[in-house]
């Protein structure tokens, strides 16, 4: 594993403003790039719309609550995975913004429709990049410092690593994904507080594992069943306080609520039909 940076001497991260999340209105299971999108026969699995709609809300509504007001972007026809904010765009502290390289045909088109909306917001920095680069599906703020956790391995290329390092000096850690079920870094790894990791390891290899251990204070060993069915490993919580997460997952609630995390349960079962829970329908920003 080769360590990008300085990750000795960090620099501290500016506080998250406000959260960006994509409008589900068109959002369905209409192609599978990715195992969780088919059921047990092989089918593409089937969104009830009305439900997204309300777990959506419940999930807009709790960041909210928490005190990170919402903006949202508008929805697009015939691109349904648009909702999954995360996986388009990764906005840096000093204004600029990273554009993701899709691997996929199907979602390629909707890094335009982020960099609009950006561009409408005043927002003309931008960064491209040569290789498969997924935003905030891999690339994951150390909580508080200028210091990145980067996956690879499915979706963002290794060498997009070394390329966002080069473009923009922030120190990376590469972690290499190595079951196909956790395709992104999200899926699998969550940054609670900066001592604070809870993750799946056999989404890792035996080394990475290993590194983990000795780098954090502390770590929450998830479950298969509750990482894989549940998305326990997609919950999020902005401030190293309150965790947003899926329901369901009785042991890593309690794991969370001995730590003193506050937890709040949003549903987000539709979503999960493709591939995505909580952490991949939004978008932090520091506007
Ligand atoms: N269907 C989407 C895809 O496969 C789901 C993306 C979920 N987002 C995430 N950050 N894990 O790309």
């Amino acid at each position: 594993m080769k360590i990008l940076g300085d990750t000795l001497n960090l620099k501290e991260c500016p506080q998250v403003n406000s959260i960006l999340m994509s409008d589900p209105k068109y959002y369905t299971v209409s192609y599978a790039i990715n195992n969780h999108m088919i059921d047990e026969f092989g089918e593409l699995n089937q969104v009830n719309p009305m439900k997204a709609l309300q777990e959506w809300l419940s999930l807009k509504r709790c960041f909210e609550k928490i005190g990170y007001p919402v903006k949202t972007i508008p929805p697009v026809s015939g691109l349904p995975d648009l909702v999954f904010s995360a996986n388009q765009s990764f906005p840096l502290p000093d204004g600029r913004v990273v554009l993701s390289k899709m691997r996929s045909e199907e979602r390629a088109p909707e890094v335009k429709v982020f960099k609009s909306w950006y561009e409408g917001q005043g927002i003309n920095e931008f960064i491209e990049m040569e290789s498969y680069f997924e935003s905030m599906g891999d690339i994951l703020w150390h909580p508080g410092s200028m210091l990145l956790w980067g996956g690879h391995g499915f979706r963002t290329e290794e060498a997009a690593l070394e390329e966002l390092f080069n473009k923009t000096n922030i120190p990376i850690i590469p972690l290499k994904l190595i079951n196909e079920s956790f395709y992104h870094l999200d899926t699998c790894f969550s940054l609670l507080d900066s001592k604070t990791l809870a993750y799946y390891p056999g989404a890792f290899e035996e080394e990475t594992n290993a590194f983990l251990e000795k780098w954090f204070e502390r770590t929450i060993i998830l479950e298969e069943e509750e990482a894989l069915k549940n998305f326990a490993g997609n919950c999020y919580c902005p401030d190293g306080k309150n965790v947003l997460l899926h329901p369901g997952s009785t042991k890593f609630d309690i794991k969370l609520l001995k730590l003193g995390f506050k937890i709040h349960h949003i549903r987000t079962g539709e979503f999960i039909k493709g591939g995505g829970s909580v952490f991949c329908m939004k978008l932090p920003l520091f506007l």
